[in-house]
């Protein structure tokens, strides 16, 4: 691999290579190395608890939930809350650290195959995707939109939740000293970058309106990334 060119996606071997407790380390949730403050977090938890605006009755399904991290913020804020990661390490380290039965459970699968399986969709409420859309191709993410409208009729709500954005890819290269690399693929460890009418567009095809968020000027990626809050 040259410096040019952005490193692959590798989040089912990175993680391993983590300490099992660096669960900020294992998502890549990190500042030059370093996992991020607890100020960045805060700001990522207050936006999906607004978007989604949760109560304690709400279903949330979790989808590519990593370790499981960010979810945890999540437990006390519904009734329940599903996980789902195609990382089987990630879902080991979920079960180990932040596993609340009866409130939480957690499920090693593709996020796609989940959904055209899961037996009870209708349990659904809100559905969250954070950190992770962008790494799905693009037959999977229009799988998972198509199938959370078809499938899940009570799920209201959808954020997904920091998608690099490609009207600041050029200049996200630029300020690294790079010329910008394989903006269309899944499997860098950025994803694909999509202006956010590309984003409305595909989730409009399944049926979702859309609402484009930024945060806070503070949040360390709110410079070239956005949340999409998808509303039935
Ligand atoms: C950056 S991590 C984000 C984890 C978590 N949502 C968070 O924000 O902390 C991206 C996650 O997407 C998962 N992932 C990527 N593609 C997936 C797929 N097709 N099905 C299930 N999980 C997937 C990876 O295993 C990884 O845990």
């Amino acid at each position: 691999m040259t410096s040019s060119t952005h490193p692959e996606y590798d989040y089912l071997d990175y993680p391993k290579t983590r300490p099992r407790d660096d669960f900020w380390g294992q998502v890549r949730r990190t500042i030059n190395g370093r996992p991020v403050g607890q100020a960045q977090i805060d700001m990522i938890v207050a936006q999906i608890r607004t978007a989604l605006a949760l109560t304690n009755t709400d279903m949330l399904l979790d989808l590519a939930c990593g370790n499981a991290a960010l979810t945890s913020y999540l437990v006390g804020e519904c009734a329940k809350v599903v996980g789902v990661d195609h990382s089987a390490y990630l879902v080991d380290v979920a079960l180990e650290h932040f596993h609340r039965p009866p409130n939480t459970e957690f499920i090693v699968a593709d996020v796609a195959d989940y959904l055209a399986s899961e037996p009870t969709p209708e349990r659904f409420t809100a559905a969250l995707c954070y950190g992770s859309f962008s790494f799905f191709p693009t037959e999977t993410a229009t799988r998972v939109l198509h199938l959370l409208h078809q499938r899940f009729p009570n799920v209201r709500r959808i954020l997904l939740g920091n998608l690099p954005n490609k009207t600041y890819a050029n200049e996200f290269y630029r300020q690294r000293g790079r010329k910008p690399d394989r903006l269309d693929s899944p499997y860098t460890q950025i994803g694909i970058w999509r202006i956010p009418a590309e984003l409305a567009a595909l989730a409009e095809d399944a049926g979702w309106n859309t609402t484009i968020l930024t945060m806070p000027a503070a949040f360390f990626a709110s410079g070239y990334r956005y949340d999409a809050l998808l509303i039935r």
